[in-house]
């Protein structure tokens, strides 16, 4: 199957995309579309494309015989260039976040399923070989049932641009990685939220760029999430640093290569026993897969190939952003809130 693509949104990302599809033999990129017509016309030159370049999707689609659109535009045109690739019948993929607000998420799932059109969404993070590793090892019950599930983020970027202005830098912009990548390490759906969401002094941000979560599981795990945008110094992985509690054990995964668990020695214990005895077992990164964009992009594009949807299909993808804006409104409404697929209740 051949894919002829739209970009859309020519800036820092779009090069990891572009990238992508150059080395993709069944795909060819057919025009390249920014508001900002310079930024396309510098995306088409860094990259030596022989491509026409657009300032409306619009015009793009009609005048190219496009049969897919990544979506690599800012978070508040995720819905519109989304929702009309789809009403013209081209599937897309795009950036996280789905979109700006859970509505406008939901109505892009509407019009999906509606148009017949995948929606995929990026979520490279849950690509990485040692979350996969992770995952198995939990899977083989390394560490017994699981009862929780710990996630440490704290760093001090300064970006400029769209995050430093917009609401919920946080939890609209970074978290969503976070919890999507709970989502994979609890194998289960969220249910509950309750989120104090702030700034601490001297952030950066006009919105609130540290938070404090709680979620219930529908399997029961409870998942706790530390985090800040404004953290100076002592900084955790981009991938956050995570501590899974189950029966028989602990898993750590630093967020980068250090993975393992302490487990405790298959034993009896004795009388007077305090402590249980333990043996640290190092867990091995699954690289079976591409890791990040690659592969995440890679499982996209299979799954269109196959007719199948994809792990991250707006359909699955939904539940992660439930849990951000389901975040935001305990965050607002100072209320435990409660998420039920596609609904937000208090
Ligand atoms: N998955 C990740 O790890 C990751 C990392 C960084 C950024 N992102 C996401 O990638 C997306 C882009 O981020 P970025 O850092 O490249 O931002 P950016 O500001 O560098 O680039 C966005 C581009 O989109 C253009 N644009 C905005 N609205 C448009 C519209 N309606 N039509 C056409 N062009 C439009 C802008 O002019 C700009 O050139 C965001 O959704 C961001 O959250 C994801």
């Amino acid at each position: 199957m051949n894919h002829r693509v739209i970009v859309v949104g020519c800036g820092g990302m779009a090069n990891k995309w572009v990238d992508y599809a150059i080395e993709r033999t069944n795909v060819s990129i057919v025009a390249l579309v920014d508001v900002f017509i310079e930024n396309a016309i510098k995306m088409r030159d860094a990259h030596n494309l022989d491509v026409p370049v657009f300032e409306s999707l619009t015009d793009a689609i009609a005048q190219t015989e496009a049969t897919l659109v990544f979506d690599v535009t800012i978070p508040a045109s995720h819905k519109d260039v989304s929702s009309e690739a789809m009403r013209m019948n081209l599937n897309v993929f795009g950036e996280k976040p789905m979109a700006e607000s859970f509505e406008d998420a939901n109505s892009v799932l509407a019009l999906s399923a509606k148009q017949k059109q995948t929606y995929s969404v990026m979520q490279n993070r849950r690509y990485d070989k040692h979350i996969r590793g992770l995952q198995k090892a939990l899977d083989q019950q390394l560490i017994g049932p699981v009862g929780a599930v710990h996630a440490d983020f704290f760093l001090g970027p300064h970006f400029g641009g769209f995050r430093e202005a917009m609401l919920h830098p946080l939890i609209i912009d970074m978290a969503i990685h976070t919890f999507d990548q709970a989502r994979l390490i609890c194998n289960a759906d969220p249910v509950s939220v309750y989120c104090h969401e702030f700034n601490t002094p001297g952030s950066w941000y006009d919105g609130n760029a540290s938070a404090v979560c709680i979620f219930e599981m529908d399997n029961g795990i409870v998942f706790t999430y530390r985090g800040s945008w404004s953290s100076i110094g002592a900084g955790t992985s981009w991938q956050s640093e995570w501590r899974i509690q189950g029966s028989k054990g602990t898993a750590l995964w630093n967020g980068e290569k250090e993975l393992f668990a302490d487990v405790k020695q298959l034993k009896e214990n004795k009388e007077g026993d305090f402590l249980d005895e333990i043996v640290h077992v190092p867990i091995q990164a699954d690289v079976s897969r591409r890791e990040g964009h690659e592969g995440c992009l890679d499982e996209m594009f299979q799954a269109l190939e196959e007719g199948r949807l994809a792990e991250t299909d707006c359909t699955s993808n939904i539940k992660s952003m439930a849990m951000v804006f389901g975040a935001i409104k305990s965050a607002k409404e100072g209320k435990k809130v409660l998420l039920t697929g596609t609904h937000l209740e208090v």
